[in-house]
């Protein structure tokens, strides 16, 4: 049958290669960011009690009004920030809710600036629909913002940019001044800015989250993305959301309705019960473990020779691998699979031309174990 032009238009995922090389050869694998901690049992209850309760039936397609609460309390609890639940769409997975925002807000043909590197979703999502991406890159090891950079990629079909905040892969978390550079920029060409902001609680050190909402220049404009995923550690419960202004959601909400219907019903109440009933310790603790598994993880990538860019939130760490055999990245990283049987993504995943050649990402959300035979065969690389 011949395909449409679209299915062409999204890539190979680099991290799937890699997770099967990794398989093939048994290995330790630190290519995929899969949070497996326990899911807390408030969540696993509170769904399994809204299933036996008979709560299995489609919800709203905005989600339930329970949940669409709970996430703006959220908003205040955590940030002090105020919404409404009108201001929420519960959706597939913050990758649904990217995804329909996307469908709600972009033409083909509109430009959408991506830092470098890059979440590969944010791009294919943005070509699959004829969007076509820009991009700014930032340095390692600070990724530093260049607002020169900006500038310059601005055209006059540029209408909106991404942010990842905590960004997947570099770690990146944005100050407050940075955000307030962006809304001013934001302001300046009228551009909407998708924030997403996935990993809010996985901070490190001194890193505070700083939601798009609470910048005032941004608060109007933007889309935040968040889910549950990787906070509960459900990745396959396809739970997320987008907090946007009401006309928005609106406008997302009938794509939504087209696309899922709705998300998974008994496993909003999970979340919901999650957000309702862990306290302050839970979050605390989660950002503590991992940074525990940073340090042990980025320690052993010194001792290996390697020279990791230090994340400041999220659980991936960007890698320089010049000193690795290996024409380019994708050499380098089976390189490293092959001599200590740990998997990564080559850092061309990450960027949409060459300059990932010298990198690798790895995610260190492993169990402790694990990430502690990981560190030990990543040493014997020196
Ligand atoms: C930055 C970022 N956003 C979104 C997602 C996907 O979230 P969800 O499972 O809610 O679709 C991921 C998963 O790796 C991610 O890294």
């Amino acid at each position: 049958m011949r395909l449409s032009e679209r299915s062409g238009t999204i890539e190979q995922s680099h991290i799937r290669s890699m997770t099967r090389a990794c398989n093939a050869l048994g290995g330790i694998n630190m290519a995929q960011g899969v949070c497996d901690l326990d899911v807390p049992r408030e969540v696993i209850e509170g769904a399994y009690a809204a299933m036996n309760e008979g709560i299995n039936i489609y919800t709203p397609t905005e989600g339930l009004p329970r949940l669409r609460n709970a996430i703006s309390m959220k908003m205040k609890r955590f940030y002090d920030v105020e919404i409404v639940p009108e201001q929420v769409l519960v959706s597939d997975g913050a990758t649904g809710a990217f995804y329909t925002a996307c469908m709600a807000l972009l033409n083909p043909g509109d430009e959408v600036i991506l830092f470098e590197p890059y979440y590969g979703y944010h791009r294919s999502t943005l070509t699959s629909l004829g969007a076509i991406p820009t991009y700014v890159r930032l340095e390692a090891p600070e990724w530093k913002l260049d607002m020169g950079a900006l500038e310059a990629v601005i055209s006059s079909k540029t209408s909106a940019m991404v942010i990842c905040n905590p960004a997947n892969p570099s770690g990146k978390v944005y100050t407050r001044e940075e955000l307030e550079m962006i809304g001013a920029f934001a302001e300046k060409h009228d551009l909407i800015v998708f924030a997403d902001e996935m990993y809010e609680h996985f901070l490190y050190g001194d890193a505070v989250h700083i939601t798009a909402l609470d910048i005032p220049s941004l608060k109007d404009r933007c889309v935040v993305l968040s889910g549950f995923s990787k906070v509960f550690s459900i990745t396959g419960w396809r739970l997320g959301y987008a907090i946007a202004p009401v006309s928005v959601i609106e406008a997302m909400a009938q794509l939504n309705d087209l696309i899922y219907v709705c998300a998974p019903a008994p496993l909003q109440i999970g979340a919901t019960v999650g957000l309702e009933e862990l306290g302050d310790s839970y979050y605390s603790e989660l950002a503590r473990i991992h940074e525990h598994k940073r340090d042990l993880f980025c320690g052993a990538l010194h001792d290996a020779g390697l020279i990791p860019s230090i994340p400041g939130g999220a659980y991936y760490v960007m890698t320089d691998v010049s000193t690795v055999a290996g024409s380019d990245d994708f050499a380098k990283a089976m390189e490293i699979l092959e001599r200590t049987g740990v998997a990564s993504v080559p850092g061309r995943a990450f960027y949409h031309d060459d300059a990932g050649k010298n990198m690798v990402r790895f995610c260190y959300s492993k169990p402790l174990d694990v990430l502690e035979e990981a560190a030990e065969r990543i040493r014997k690389l020196r």
